[in-house]
């Protein structure tokens, strides 16, 4: 199976290509905005013809959420122009194709975990542009998987374990927001579920982020506590951190997202996210 990965510098799509390249049933290919600009229409179609894999894992996007408020051509045009044009092609080339999108698509009003199904009601450029690179990619192909995660975190690239890391490096206190609540997802565990997919025809909308829901103000105070640094963290609200940081794009305050839809599929769960931050901390550590 010749397994196409875009983004392939980034966290996810790093570690999709080290996954995959143990698996001697898949033959992947990564590549990033170097090797090919995804926005670039006629020469994506032009690398995809010529490549012709049986599956693209695209992890490819515009990623930094507050600043996408200021830069919304971009954005859209990565994340969702571009997306809908590599949709258009894998169907034309009978590729599965599978698109990581965000919680982000949700306004986020309630308690409740919400069903692949509900409607999407983004509050930021960012959250906008992936729910239409959601539309483009239902509209133009049928073998799709959107599989929609939160809070990612991988070795490769920048993320909040990281940045809570170095921050305890030269501070004694810090606050961090207490009331938006959702999951994270490590991308060495997503990676093998999305390996596990690809062989599947079971297409549709999937959550999968790892299992638990925390805010960010409790994953910090499990960061510290596994990583043994001292630190006082104190819990703020949404509206106070704002006050605080200029330019912030609004988020929503229930990101907890069911995993009704994985199960009736069959696909498993991925593990609790106190877990995987372990495995992730041993991860860094090893690569110290
Ligand atoms: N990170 C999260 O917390 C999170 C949460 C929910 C959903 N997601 C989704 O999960 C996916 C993977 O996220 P990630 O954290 O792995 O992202 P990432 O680390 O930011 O990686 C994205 C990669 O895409 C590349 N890229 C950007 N524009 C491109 C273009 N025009 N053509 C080709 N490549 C381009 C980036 O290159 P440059 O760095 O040079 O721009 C980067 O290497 C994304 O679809 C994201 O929307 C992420």
């Amino acid at each position: 199976m010749k397994v196409l990965i875009t983004g392939a510098q980034g966290q996810l799509g790093f570690d999709c290509l080290r996954q995959f390249r143990k698996n001697p049933k898949i033959d992947p290919i990564g590549i990033d905005v170097a090797d090919l600009d995804l926005t670039d229409f006629s020469l994506t179609e032009k690398y995809l013809r010529k490549c012709q894999p049986d599956v693209v894992v695209h992890c490819a996007a515009w990623t930094q959420v507050d600043l996408a408020e200021k830069n919304p051509e971009k954005v859209f045009l990565i994340n969702a122009e571009a997306t809908g044009n590599l949709a258009r092609i894998c169907q034309q080339i009978q590729a599965k194709l599978v698109y990581i999108s965000t919680d982000y698509v949700f306004s986020g009003t309630g308690t409740s975990a919400r069903e692949v199904d509900e409607p999407k009601e983004a509050l930021s450029v960012y959250g906008k542009s992936k729910a239409l690179g959601e539309e483009y990619v239902q509209r133009n192909s049928n073998r799709y998987f959107i599989l929609r995660i939160s809070g990612a975190f991988g070795i490769h690239g920048n993320n909040f374990v990281k940045t809570m890391l170095k921050l305890s490096q030269t501070k004694k206190e810090i606050y961090v927001v207490c009331d938006q609540i959702g999951s994270v997802t490590y991308t060495v565990d997503l990676a093998r579920q999305i390996e596990q997919m690809i062989f599947t025809d079971r297409y549709g909308i999937y959550h999968v982020t790892n299992e638990g829901f925390l805010s960010w103000y409790d994953f910090a105070e499990e960061i510290f506590k596994q990583a043994h640094q001292k630190m006082v963290v104190h819990p703020i609200s949404t509206e106070e951190y704002r006050k605080m940081v200029d330019n912030q794009a609004y988020r929503p305050l229930n990101s907890r997202l069911s995993k009704t839809s994985l199960v009736q599929a069959g696909f498993p769960l991925l593990p609790r996210w106190e877990d995987a931050l372990s495995r992730f901390l041993k991860e860094l550590k090893e690569n110290e």
